[in-house]
């Protein structure tokens, strides 16, 4: 998302030295996320900076991997099989197979990051998921339908994610807009719980890790 928000000028196009109030413009204008949310992301954000009381980051320092960078990505490879920062397609058609219908919800991007975890950990030796990684793999699994999409009806068009994954750009050809509704904290946290019963479900108790993950980003 934030390459995308980067291809249409929301951060700067070379995707170095965005400051908070940058983000926090950029989540506001491009998607409607308010600017509280926006802030707390940043702070997210500004951990992988490597240098010591950075203010800003850029978008590559977001690939340093196991500080937000996670294993078992929904369209890249995991760090020991190569690149994290670029768009994989092998790794993204697994992803797409769980999007059974023309409308993607909950349940299939809870089934969908359940199974790129059941890869990586079947066929990455190195895998690895802290806790953090396991609540952003919850919120990023849930962005893509509720802050993209409709967070009122948790759904969101398969075409409109496809085209944000494959193209790095918002789908206004296919109707896509900024969504009309404010999106918070709560709603995050709403559908990141929601996911995490259903990966319950799914799994068994727990999910993948074999325990009950903290939901709201560990916070
Ligand atoms: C300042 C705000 C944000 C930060 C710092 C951030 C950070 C990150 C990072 C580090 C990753 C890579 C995780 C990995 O796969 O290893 C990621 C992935 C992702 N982000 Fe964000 N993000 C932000 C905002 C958003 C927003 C607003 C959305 C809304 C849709 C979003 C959607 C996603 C999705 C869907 C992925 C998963 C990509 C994949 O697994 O291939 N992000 N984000």
């Amino acid at each position: 998302m934030l390459n995308t928000l980067a291809n249409h000028g929301f951060l700067p196009h070379h995707g170095k030295d965005i400051s908070r109030e940058v983000t926090q413009n950029a989540l506001f204008d491009a998607l409607n996320i308010n600017k509280t949310l926006g802030s707390f992301l940043f702070d997210f954000a500004i951990t992988t900076n490597p240098t010591a009381n950075a203010t800003t980051f850029s978008l590559n320092d977001l690939g340093n991997h196991n500080i937000l960078e996670h294993d078992a990505s929904l369209s890249r490879s995991d760090a020991y099989f190569g690149n994290v920062l670029t768009f994989n397609q092998t790794v993204f058609d697994e992803t797409k197979r769980y999007w059974t219908g023309k409308t993607i919800n909950i349940k299939m991007a809870a089934k969908a990051r359940l199974a790129r975890i059941k890869t990586s950990k079947a066929t990455n030796p190195t895998y690895q998921m802290s806790d953090l990684g396991d609540a952003f793999t919850y919120g990023e699994s849930a962005a893509y339908v509720v802050v993209f999409g409709d967070k009122k009806s948790g759904t969101v068009k398969r075409s409109w994610v496809e085209w944000l994954f494959e193209h790095e750009q918002f789908p206004q050809h296919l109707g896509w807009r900024r969504p009309a509704e404010l999106f918070q904290s709560a709603d995050l946290d709403h559908y990141m719980e929601e996911m995490q019963n259903i990966t319950k479900t799914l799994d068994g108790p727990g999910g993948p890790r074999g325990k009950r993950q903290a939901s709201h980003f560990g916070w």
